[in-house]
Parts: C-alpha cells; sequence; structure tokens
C-alpha cells in the first residue's frame, strides 16, 4: 500500500518501456513487466509471469513486495479478468487485474481497494527468468544474540519517513542534521538522524549494495553527520525487497552489515515488507536473528531497530534475536485517532520493556501539520509515558516555537528518558478520560490525565487510588510549575484531546 501510494508520489511516477523482446508463441503467455521509473536512477517493476491455456491463464504476479499466484482467470487476448492471492503472516491477500493484449502490450487496470478508482498500466514483454523470486534461503537455527550494550534510555533522534518519504536525499539530511545541532534538540537528547527507505541503489558485481543518485556518498554523509556529533541510521529489508521497493539485504545480510560498518552507520531499522514473500510469520525471530549476528560480527555499536508491526508478539522474543527497539503497530499517520489509537492501545507491553530493549509504537508526528499543538503534546507525553522511541518526524528545519517546545521539552523528555526504563501504564478510564502513570527513578511518578474526547473535562485523581499516601511535590511539566499540595485529591481541566502531565515526587 506504501509502495502503491509512494509510487503515486511527486516525481517518481512515469511508466516506461525499458526494452521488448519478440513475442514468444503470442497470446498472453510469457513475462510481462510493467516498469516505473524514479528520478533517483532506480526502476520498480510488476512482473507478470503468465501461461495461456485456451481461456484459461496461470502463472504469478510479482509487485515490489508481494508475490501473488493466480487462482482464478477469465477471458483471453481481447479481454481478461486475472485474480492472484498470496499468504501474509495471517492474512489472505488478493489481487484483481483486468486487462487485453493491444499489439505487443499488456494493458491492465487494478484497484487498490474496491471503491477505488482503477490505476491503469502498461507491461511489455521481459526476459524469461527476470523478476523470479530467488530462492528461498532456508532460516537459521535459533540461539540467544547477546546484549548489544545500546540504547540504555529508549532512542532519541529524526527519521526522514513521515515527512520525506522517497523525498529524501543527502542534501536534506545535512540540513536536518545542521537544524538538529543548532536548534536546542541535539542538547536535550536528540542523536540519531535516520534515512529511512529509498536511499538504496541496486547491487555491484560482488553483490555490495549501492546508494541511488539522491545520496553520492554515504560515508561522507556519516562523516558530515558525526561532524555535528550526531549519528547516522539506516534502512532495509530482509526481504528481496523493501516496502518501497527498493533493494533490501536478502542474501547480502553479512555483506551489507559490513558496508553499513565501513560507512559509518550507527542505527538500522529493518523492516520486514519484501520478507514475507519467503517466509511465515513464525520464521520471522530466525531471520531476524541472521542480521542481528551480522550486525553485531562488525563489531561497531549499531543500534538495532525492527519493524514488522508487532507481528507474531515481537515483544516476546525481539531482544533474544539482538534488537534494541520494536514496532509494536502498523504505520502511524499524522492524525488524532491513528496517534491516539497506537498510543493508548500500548497499555499491555509494558512488562517488555527495559533498558535496552524498547517498544515502539512509531515515529513521531510532531509538527507535520495535521494534529493541532494540544494533540502533539498528548502524542509526547504519551510517548514520554510509554516509554517509547523519540524519533522526530517532522521538518526540523522549519518549525514553529511552539513545536520546538513541544519537542524539547526537557521535563518531559526526562520520563521518557528516565534510567529505570519501566514503561508506563493506565491505572484508570472512564469514557473518554484515562490516568496513566509511570514509575520513575529515586521514587517519583509521572501521572498523566488524558482527555480522549473532543470536548473539555474536569478530571480528578484521589492520590491514595494510585498508591501515593502522605504529602508529596506535585510539578506541572507541560506549565513547567509546582502546584501546592491540595490535599488526597488533584483536580485539573484538561482540555479536548488534551493532557496534565505531572510529576509526583514523595517527600
Ligand atoms: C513501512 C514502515 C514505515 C516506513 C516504510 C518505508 O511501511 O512501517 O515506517 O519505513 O515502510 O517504505
Amino acid at each position: 500500500m506504501l509502495a502503491l501510494s509512494l509510487l503515486a508520489g511527486p516525481g517518481i511516477a512515469t511508466v516506461t518501456a525499458r526494452q521488448s523482446n519478440p513475442p514468444m508463441g503470442g497470446g498472453l503467455t510469457g513475462n510481462w513487466a510493467v516498469r516505473t521509473a524514479s528520478a533517483d536512477g532506480t526502476t520498480r517493476s510488476t512482473y507478470f509471469n503468465l501461461k495461456q491455456e485456451g481461456s484459461r491463464v496461470t502463472g504469478s504476479i510479482r509487485t515490489t513486495q508481494f508475490y501473488y499466484v493466480i487462482t482464478e482467470s477469465t477471458g483471453g487476448p481481447e479481454g481478461f479478468s486475472l485474480i492472484a492471492t498470496m499468504k501474509d503472516g495471517k492474512s489472505d491477500r488478493r489481487v484483481q487485474y483486468e486487462g487485453k493484449l493491444v499489439g505487443n502490450e499488456l494493458h491492465l487496470t487494478t484497484r487498490r481497494r474496491p471503491d477505488a478508482p482503477p490505476t491503469e498500466m502498461i507491461a511489455q514483454r521481459a526476459p524469461e527468468g527476470e523478476g523470479v523470486m530467488p530462492p528461498r534461503i532456508p532460516p537459521p537455527a535459533l540461539h540467544k544474540v547477546p546484549d548489544n550494550g545500546l540504547a540504555r534510555t529508549p532512542p532519541m533522534g529524526w527519521n526522514s519517513w513521515n515527512k520525506f518519504a522517497g523525498r529524501v536525499d543527502d542534501a536534506t539530511v545535512r540540513s536536518i542534521a545542521d537544524a538538529m545541532a543548532s536548534n536546542g534538540m541535539k542538547e536535550a537528547g536528540y542523536l540519531y538522524i535516520n534515512i529511512d527507505d529509498t536511499w538504496e541503489g541496486g547491487r555491484d558485481a560482488r553483490g555490495n549494495i549501492q546508494t541511488n543518485k539522491k545520496f553520492p556518498d554515504m560515508k561522507a554523509l556519516a562523516d558530515y553527520v558525526h561532524g555535528k556529533g550526531l549519528k547516522l541510521g539506516i534502512y532495509s529489508s530482509p526481504g528481496p525487497n523493501t516496502c518501497a521497493g527498493y533493494e533490501g539485504s536478502y542474501g547480502h545480510e553479512d555483506q551489507d552489515a559490513r558496508t553499513y560498518a565501513a560507512w559509518g552507520i550507527d542505527y538500522l531499522k529493518y523492516d520486514w515488507c519484501g520478507a514475507r514473500t519467503l517466509y511465515t510469520d513464525e520464521e520471522m525471530p530466525a531471520i531476524y536473528q541472521k542480521m542481528g549476528d551480522a550486525l553485531q560480527a562488525t563489531r561497531r555499536p549499531i543500534v538495532y531497530s525492527l519493524c514488522q508491526y508487532g507481528r507474531l508478539d515481537v515483544w516476546k522474543w525481539g531482544a533474544d534475536v539482538g534488537g534494541n527497539l520494536w514496532r509494536t503497530t502498523g504505520d502511524i499517520r499524522d492524525a488524532w485517532d491513528s496517534m491516539s489509537r497506537i498510543g493508548f492501545g500500548q497499555n499491555d507491553l509494558a512488562p517488555y520493556a527495559k533498558p535496552g530493549h524498547w517498544n515502539d509504537p512509531d515515529m513521531l508526528e510532531i509538527g507535520n501539520g495535521h494534529m493541532s499543538d494540544i494533540e502533539y503534546k498528548t502524542h509526547m507525553s504519551l510517548w514520554s509515558i510509554l516509554a517509547a522511541p523519540l524519533l522526530a518526524g517532522n521538518d526540523l528545519r522549519s518549525m514553529s516555537p511552539e513545536i520546538v517546545g513541544i519537542l524539547t521539552n526537557r521535563e518531559v523528555i526526562a520520563v521518557d528518558q528516565d534510567k529505570d526504563g519501566k514503561q508506563g501504564m493506565r491505572v484508570w478510564k472512564s469514557g473518554d478520560q484515562e490516568i496513566w502513570t509511570r514509575p520513575l527513578s529515586g521514587g517519583a511518578l509521572a501521572v498523566g490525565l488524558f482527555n480522549r474526547s473532543t470536548e473539555a473535562a474536569k478530571m480528578s485523581v484521589r492520590w491514595a487510588d494510585i498508591g501515593i499516601s502522605g504529602n508529596a511535590k506535585l510539578r506541572d511539566l507541560w506549565l513547567h510549575q509546582d502546584i501546592p499540595w491540595q490535599g488526597p485529591e488533584y483536580s485539573a481541566t484538561v482540555p479536548g484531546h488534551g493532557v496534565v502531565l505531572l510529576r509526583v515526587t514523595w517527600l
């Protein structure tokens, strides 16, 4: 889905015919490719490997991250319809194409959703064998990958995807590093500058991964980022292709890890995506372990971030395969519904977070423009109570003072970065109001009064109900003010979609 939206993104989608072979026996039989060239010099291809016998068409469809087998067909060269399916973890995926042969081209349409307008494409004949799935490499036997000693507190930094997607390039990364080093974020603890998908080129004759045109020299870029006192992260997939359809690390895990180390990379986000074409969910631990081992074999400290959307209860095995953090859900969007559904849905995962190993409810959307500042404060507060990684996902070069203030609120960051590394939990809920607490080192407690309703609400917390007896010191972490002790109960009016975040310290 993401790959499709990326292809439709600005400056990316142009369908071109790269080469055409003479028809082999006519009809629909043969290997067909729809090629989409990117401005970065790379091409995404979708392959239709078809065999037509009368009105029956069999074969496979390989898109940038999916591999389907044709299960139903009707019609022939003058007009046909194909349904193809694949198993993806617990779900069954299905695509449908309508098409016809026009001269030596296959004109095709499909729909992303049944109610979406049709997407049209033209396939040309491609050489037999191009685009076939690589043979499956059996997963290794499981063993415990030793702790790499990194990420003792949740990683902090920036990631390119939420704001830039396929438009990230060397100049953008440098200017984001400049911004982070000069706008107070670095001093507040932000460290990693992470390049997400779409930096990849192909491989050279010896199989070494190359960058594409957008990243002329990754080592020079790492040197630049290090020169700012920051660290550089990169992205790949255990599959043949990434989510956006770029080159993945499949079969090149050790080689890629060595390349990252030689470039000076400090963080890897490893995204399942294309691996679903070759492996079941049950095989995920072994596949992630492979890169965990490969990274450690480089002897360079590289934070290892697992991204497989929380499947197979990753929190139960992520640490054992060398992971420092693991995504717990699908992708976040810059919208209250998405952020709040993810954030408030993390309660059961608290026992699995600990120093070096974190639940990752996805990157921040703060400053991307589709939530209010009140909602972004809720986002920041909730992620901090959750001991979540704080990876800004906005354009750090052009932020309002309010957004800088939210991202660099040191009192809130101190909650996130608390050295005990205990993830907070919900202690009370009534309708749209929830109270979450997080135990902090030294016996303090972070208390978040969250109002998920659109209307302001008066919320109260009785200290005895959350285990506090006697007097305590109260501090409002957004107002940066101490609050006089009001006795056994504290009440505040919390704005719609807002939060009051307190630090409670026993006297
Ligand atoms: C997946 C991940 C996202 C991002 C994209 C890149 O959707 O979950 O965070 O990395 O892939 O293609």
